[in-house]
């Protein structure tokens, strides 16, 4: 039996059946007797006895017995039906609320009018179902809390056990996986390894450990129970921030030192320069060849010292950009002269690309000793009889991209990080400081640099810089 109602009427209703059968049967039985005894100590014919009538009114009292107790039957159901429902009810509804609880409401209140154990019984349910609710908020806000400082930590987490399942990552995690694969293999590997290696509990390792595009990753691993956390982090752009931070202060040394260098020789120089043009001037024999081939000589090479000392300075104090409305054809035009016997000299083509709109914001003296020491490198790095494209576009960032692409030696991918260090050089004769003056200036003047290329394919150097807008200022960037 399953309803608590059947449990309670059932017993009930038998007992009460039982009950009025054995006042029926007791009743007709007695009555039964009653009529028997008289019959057999009054002889029929006895006028003190009517049997016909004492049979009859013994029958009707037989008949009301059963009339009454049958009437009792049916009040006694009723009443045990009212009685059995009024406390069944209750249980169900305290069966009812228990289930919710189970499911998780705990907003639960049993509603049931009563002053007895029912009653006290509701009140402790519903305090009881209310303190659950007010723990169960400080848990949920706890967890909530957790998961936010998990989640805003700008570190990866991941719980796993000593079976090597990952319990748990949080969302620093779960990124970084995602936008590096080679993260999620260390992790993946880290943990496969992690009791069959002997790992440090904190460091910095580079991974994949053999590869050049590797990723610097700084982890620290504690055990938490059966388990252990292991938080890590992606610092590949920090460590190359301040690899970068090191070259730049030492190139500001150099520089420095450079400068001040120059800066003393290039006095001395002009002062051998005067004095040799005296004493060239005192030679008497100026038409012996040998001699005037060895003034050239000497001149070629103060003159080369000159410009040297002149990119030198150029790099270590740049002058300060006046920038103006330039027409990037009108400055190739102006160049040109400069570069066309270089060209002649490879027999190589120059072939510029350039849209009506060429319009930048930039110093015109800058833009011309860029466009003067890229477009050297690149006769230098052409194979005789190739060809120089020059291109320009207008991005929708209002920049102007500048492309210089040769078809020549190319950069070998281990060089490719070094071209911008002074004095790095690979081209005979080269001084290794005309890209560092570049970059000086592209900065000076807002732009940006960078160079593809492919061993013995060619090199493209790109240059963005602000295009030149109506209001005369630097484009927005
Ligand atoms: N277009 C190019 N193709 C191949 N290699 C290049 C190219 N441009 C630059 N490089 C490499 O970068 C190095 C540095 O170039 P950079 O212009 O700074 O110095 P340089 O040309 O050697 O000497 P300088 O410009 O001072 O006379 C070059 O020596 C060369 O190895
Ligand atoms: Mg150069």
């Amino acid at each position: 039996m399953r309803s608590i109602e059947l449990k309670i009427l059932l017993p009930f209703l038998f007992i009460l059946v039982i009950a009025i059968a054995t006042v029926g049967i007791t009743s007709y039985v007695g009555s039964s007797r009653i009529l028997h005894d008289l019959m057999s100590k009054f002889p029929a014919s006895s006028s003190h006895i009517n049997e016909d009538f004492v049979t009859q009114r013994l029958f009707d009292l037989q008949k009301y017995t059963i009339l009454v107790a049958i009437i009792a039957i049916l009040a006694s159901c009723q009443l045990t039906i009212f009685f059995t429902y009024s406390i069944a009810m209750p249980i169900k509804k305290f069966v009812a609320a228990c289930n919710e609880l189970a499911n998780g409401n705990f907003n639960i209140e049993v509603k049931y009018k009563s002053n007895d154990e029912i009653g006290i019984l509701r009140d402790a349910f519903n305090t009881m179902a209310k303190k659950l609710k007010s723990y169960i908020d400080d848990v949920l806000r706890l967890k909530e809390l957790n998961q936010k400082i998990l989640n805003g930590i700008n570190y990866g987490i991941v719980l796993f056990s000593n079976d090597h399942t990952v319990l748990f990552t949080n969302n620093t995690a779960n990124k970084l996986f995602k936008s590096s694969p080679l993260l999620a293999e260390w992790v993946n590997n880290f943990i496969e390894n992690y009791e069959n290696t002997v790992i440090p509990p904190k460091g910095v390792i580079k991974w994949p450990p053999q590869e050049s595009n590797f990723r610097y990753i700084e982890y620290e691993i504690t055990p938490a129970g059966e388990n252990y956390i292991l938080c890590f982090s992606d610092i590949t752009e920090e460590e190359k921030l301040k690899q970068n931070m090191e070259h730049i202060n030492r190139l500001v040394f150099i520089g420095e030192m450079s400068a001040a260098l120059a800066h003393e020789i290039r006095n001395p120089l002009q002062g051998i320069q005067a004095c040799f043009q005296v004493l060239e001037s005192s030679f008497p024999n100026e038409e012996d060849e040998t001699k005037s081939e060895l003034y050239r000589a000497i001149y070629r090479e103060i003159d080369r010292i000159n410009r040297i000392i002149t990119n030198l300075l150029q790099f270590a104090r740049p002058s300060d950009p006046i920038p103006e409305k330039v027409s990037f054809a009108r400055i190739m035009n102006e160049i040109k002269p400069f570069i066309t016997s270089l060209l002649k000299e490879k027999a190589l083509k120059l072939q510029c690309s350039i849209p009506e709109y060429d319009e930048l914001y930039i110093d015109p003296n800058h833009l011309k000793q860029i466009l003067m020491n890229l477009i050297t490198n690149a006769i230098r790095a052409s194979k005789n009889g190739g060809s120089i494209n020059i291109s320009l576009s207008l991005t929708q960032d209002d920049e102007v991209i500048l492309c210089i692409k040769d078809e020549g030696i190319g950069i070998p991918a281990q060089n490719l990080n070094k071209i911008f260090t002074p004095f790095f050089t690979t081209f005979p004769g080269g001084n290794g400081l005309g890209l560092c003056v570049v970059q000086s200036l592209t900065l000076k003047n807002r732009g940006r640099i960078w160079i593809e290329s492919t061993e013995n394919r060619g090199t493209s150097v790109y240059l963005a810089f602000p295009a030149y807008l109506h209001n005369h200022t630097f484009a927005r960037r």
